[in-house]
């Protein structure tokens, strides 16, 4: 996978982000609820491991103005009917809608190429923003499931026979 929005481009991971990942990874704040802050050899782990595996389970986000990765997009496999996706941003890029642009153009990925029917996004309980970026795109409150909060939101895989009209979230069915 290899997208592109206005402001980012989501992007397979090379060896040679690990600096820049590595910004991200180490901030307590932006691990506050996902997993202990990472050290360098943990962010290299972690590009081999989840980014540079086949498919990826995660994509270097690269901010493409500034050419350099702020963070990473996750888009993986979550079972047999649906894909997760998920985002962390350098917490210099917070509040900017990265995250509701960046989930804008996977949902429309998952309608054109995904065989996924629905995306689901996990979070921590008290993750607020995940709540807010998942109601606004669409995705439903499904409760706690094994400790974390779970939003799903079908996709309806483009077909020519069906309507082009916007639906509610305003996306073309
Ligand atoms: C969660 C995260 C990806 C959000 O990214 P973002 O690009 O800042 O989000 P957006 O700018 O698209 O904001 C989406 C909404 O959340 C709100 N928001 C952003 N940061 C917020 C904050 N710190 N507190 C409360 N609301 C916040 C925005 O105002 C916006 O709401 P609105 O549409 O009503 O204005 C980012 O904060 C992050 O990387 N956090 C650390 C990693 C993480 O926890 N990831 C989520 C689990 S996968």
């Amino acid at each position: 996978m290899r997208l592109e929005t206005k402001r980012t481009l989501i992007r397979k991971f090379t060896l040679s982000d690990v600096d820049e990942l590595h910004k991200v990874l180490s901030n307590p704040k932006v691990m506050e609820y996902i997993e202990e802050p990472y050290t360098l050899e943990k962010t290299k782990e972690f590009i081999i491991q989840a980014g540079l595996c086949n498919p990826p389970l995660v994509y270097a986000l690269e901010l493409k103005s500034a050419k350099r990765v702020i963070g990473h997009v996750i888009y993986r496999k979550f079972d047999e009917k649906s894909h997760e996706i998920g985002w962390i941003i350098d917490q210099d890029h917070w509040g900017k809608g990265l995250a509701d642009e960046i989930t804008k153009e996977i949902i429309s990925y998952s309608k054109r190429h995904s065989d996924a029917r629905s995306l689901v996004i996990e979070c921590d309980p008290a993750q607020r923003t995940t709540e807010k970026i998942a109601l606004k795109n669409g995705f439903t409150d499904e409760g706690i499931v094994d400790g974390l909060r779970l939003f799903r939101r079908q996709v309806n895989r483009r077909d020519k026979t069906q309507s082009t009209k916007p639906d509610q979230n305003g996306d073309v069915q």
